[in-house]
């Protein structure tokens, strides 16, 4: 018998301020797949992405999300973070008051401050408030610092290398891949779904499966590399 899949989204519409921005996306990850998610701006991928991590601004209105067995369609952010879901933003807050040292404490991840710090080279940012005066690329970085502290069994990543000069790429893209390369410590593997519009982080993890969103609509999905190839040499009409 196969197994049913690790995230699996059921004809889910999702709202932002009451417009409808994605329209009956259903979409199955498997464990340790990695899906891209591709699509011009303003088609619905970040909203989408929030509303299976819960964090808003838009919502979940019509469908299922289930993940790892569990219905959290309407669960909130911190239980579906404990459940093992985990999102590098494409806008995320500010926290004033609140350090990287303190919220790294605060999820339990002391122990791995240093080294995850180290890999997105942001250990000067240790004492400072996160996302405080940090410039666009450490923003990016930040957030893919902060799966590594988290550890996820599916991580969100929204376009995690956009705005991240090209030496940090690398260093992105290198953090990435041995996320999900690790197995968690009951030895399950790691799954993501992400975004992309540069594919440079199509170099560091090994795609399962490519979708194309236009309009709120998953309209295509295929080999995630061909797809890639076909929107930057025909646009994403083709
Ligand atoms: N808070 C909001 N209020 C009103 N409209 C919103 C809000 N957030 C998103 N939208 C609209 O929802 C649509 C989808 O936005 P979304 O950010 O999901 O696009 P995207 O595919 O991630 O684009 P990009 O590639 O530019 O990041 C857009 O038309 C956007 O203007
Ligand atoms: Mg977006």
């Amino acid at each position: 018998m196969s197994r049913p899949p690790l995230l699996d989204l059921v004809n889910v519409t999702v709202e932002v301020d009451g417009k409808t921005v994605c329209r009956e996306v259903s979409l199955a990850i498997g464990e340790g797949e990695t899906h891209i998610l591709l699509g011009p701006n303003g088609s619905g991928k970040s909203s989408l992405l929030n509303a299976i991590m819960g964090t808003g601004p838009g919502a979940v209105v019509d469908g299922t999300v289930t993940f790892d067995g569990v219905d959290v369609t309407d669960a909130d952010v911190t239980e579906r973070a404990r459940l093992g879901l985990g999102i590098s933003a494409q806008h995320p807050p500010a926290l004033p008051g609140v350090t990287v040292r303190r919220l790294a404490h605060a999820m339990g991840a002391d122990d791995r401050l240093a080294e995850a710090t180290e890999a997105l080279e942001l250990d000067r940012m240790i004492p400072r408030d996160v996302n405080v005066g940090f410039s666009g690329g450490e923003v990016k970085r930040w957030e893919v610092c902060k799966l590594l502290l988290q550890q996820p069994l599916l991580s969100l990543f929204d376009e995690p290398e956009s705005g991240v000069d090209l030496e940090h790429v690398a260093v992105v893209g290198r953090a990435v891949g041995r996320l999900l390369a690790t197995p968690t410590p009951t030895g399950r593997a790691r799954s993501a779904l992400m975004i992309t519009h540069t594919g440079f982080v199509l170099d560091h993890v090994t795609p399962t499966r490519g979708h194309l969103m236009v309009d709120g609509r998953l309209v295509a999905d295929g080999d995630a590399r061909e797809m890639f190839d076909a929107i930057r040499r025909d646009g994403f009409a083709a």
